[in-house]
């Protein structure tokens, strides 16, 4: 299985619908056997994504290709014995969500190799901490 990490920021003037595209991922994402995990503060992206390789790849080009976003940097990209992240078809987690969004972020990475888990909480304590 593949796994792969990456970060990438909201298009200047773009808007996502998060629920919409929630339901678009986990339609496709259950179609190909992916899962994983999106984090979203409203202007940066970090999302993991596992399962068999070429449906990862895939779903990659096509994230890539989506205007909505842009400046993808993929800070990993593993083959894993076994999903880390569970079984969730794509836990979604918002800064605004109720909640110690810290805790439940730990929660679902407590099974990531400890550095994919030191960047995903870089990444959410650099996010819940600057308040732009
Ligand atoms: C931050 C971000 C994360 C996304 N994650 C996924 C995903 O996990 N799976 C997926 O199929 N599409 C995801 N998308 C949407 C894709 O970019 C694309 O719009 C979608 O796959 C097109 O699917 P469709 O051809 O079935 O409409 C994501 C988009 C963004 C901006």
């Amino acid at each position: 299985m593949l796994q792969i990490v990456y970060v990438s920021s909201l298009a200047p003037g773009a808007r996502i619908d998060a629920a919409a595209m929630l339901a678009t991922a986990r339609r496709n994402n259950g179609r190909d056997g992916i899962t994983g995990m999106l984090f979203a503060d409203g202007k940066r992206f970090l999302q993991a994504m596992e399962g068999p390789p070429e449906k990862v790849e895939t779903t990659l080009s096509r994230i890539r290709r989506d205007p909505r976003h842009r400046a993808i940097v993929v800070l990993s990209k593993r083959n894993i014995a076994q999903r880390e992240f569970g079984a969730w078809d794509m836990a979604h987690y918002d800064r605004a969500d109720e909640g110690d969004f810290g805790t439940r972020v730990r929660e679902l990475t407590s099974a990531a190799s400890p550095a994919v888990r030191a960047t995903i909480e870089g990444f959410v304590a650099l996010r819940t901490e600057r308040p732009d």
